[in-house]
């Protein structure tokens, strides 16, 4: 983990964190690695993977050691290839119901964690692969990766956020644009739109998304937390609503022991240490 400042936990650091089968997870002092493990399928999303998802977000809100999640794909070929098409010709028109409401479910528990959440992407997110990046907070890529929302391409929408989040992250023209065509967009250009905001060789890859949730994961806890909310909830607001928005969050800072250590170290000259009290 060179860069990083941080090393793995346990054996490897794998599998450190109540892991099941679908995900590995894998601990790094405050930041956790959540990694699909389903490369033969290309990391597509089945009901089995949700499931243990859901899990993991119960076990991560309530931890509060916990200050970064990095989420990625086994292998380099896909983060996430979207809905596992195989399980889903299986399935009745009410499963696919439920599973859509199982990912719908899962997304939005993953956007509400209290931790920012950073999506490395490793290979291809495509549908749900890329409705489960937008979920996140942020998103670095490697070299030669395939975004896009195929949807419309197989007789559905993106209906695991896609058509919301994607607008409001690179607006709706280019959100329109991508849905529509439902074509595959390179590393480069999803950068140019914002989509990720930094593309890395892919042997770098789990280096710099470990770095940049270690960026993240020095600063105080209370403070994430309350700079997610307002970034988030504020968004789908009236600028007046939002700014009161802004201001509650911003109160909650002003007692905590982290600001006060925080004034005590600019003083000191040293770095800080919090505890997210
Ligand atoms: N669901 C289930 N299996 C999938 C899958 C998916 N969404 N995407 C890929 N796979 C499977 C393939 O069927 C293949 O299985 P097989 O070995 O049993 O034939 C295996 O993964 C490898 O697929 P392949 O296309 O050869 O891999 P690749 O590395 O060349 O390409 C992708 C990877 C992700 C770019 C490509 O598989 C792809 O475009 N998948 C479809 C994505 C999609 O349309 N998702 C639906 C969104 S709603």
């Amino acid at each position: 983990m060179g860069g990083t400042g941080m090393s793995g936990t346990g054996a490897g650091g794998v599998g450190t964190a109540g892991a099941g089968t679908e995900w590995s997870i894998e601990r790094f002092g405050p930041v956790e690695r959540w990694t699909i493990q389903g490369e033969p399928r290309r990391n597509s999303l089945t009901m089995a993977l949700l499931a243990e998802g859901a899990e993991h977000l119960r076990r991560a809100a309530a931890d509060r050691a916990l200050r970064v999640v990095v989420l990625s794909g086994a292998g380099q070929k896909a983060f996430c290839a979207g809905a596992d098409l195989k399980e889903r010709a299986r399935m009745a028109d009410a499963e696919v119901a439920a599973f859509h409401r199982g990912l719908k479910g899962f997304l939005t528990g993953l956007e509400a964690l209290p931790q920012p959440v950073v999506a490395a992407l490793n290979g291809a997110a495509l549908g749900g692969g890329l409705e489960l990046a937008l979920a996140c907070d942020l998103r670095i890529a490697a070299e030669g990766v395939e975004v896009g929302l195929p949807e419309v391409g197989l007789g559905i929408i993106p209906g695991a956020g896609g058509t919301q989040r994607l607008p409001r992250l690179v607006g709706v023209a280019r959100a329109k644009e991508l849905i529509l065509t439902a074509r595959r967009l390179g590393a480069a250009e999803a950068l140019a739109m914002g989509l990720v905001s930094a593309v890395v060789p892919p042997a770098r890859l789990g280096e710099e998304a470990l770095a940049l949730a270690a960026r993240v994961a020095r600063n105080a806890p209370v403070s994430l937390r309350q700079a997610k909310r307002a970034v988030d909830q504020g968004l789908h607001l009236p600028l007046a609503e939002a700014l009161e928005l802004e201001n509650r969050l911003y109160q909650d800072c002003l007692p905590t022991r982290d600001r006060q250590e925080a004034l005590r170290a600019f003083a000191e000259k040293r770095a800080p240490t919090f505890t997210g009290e």
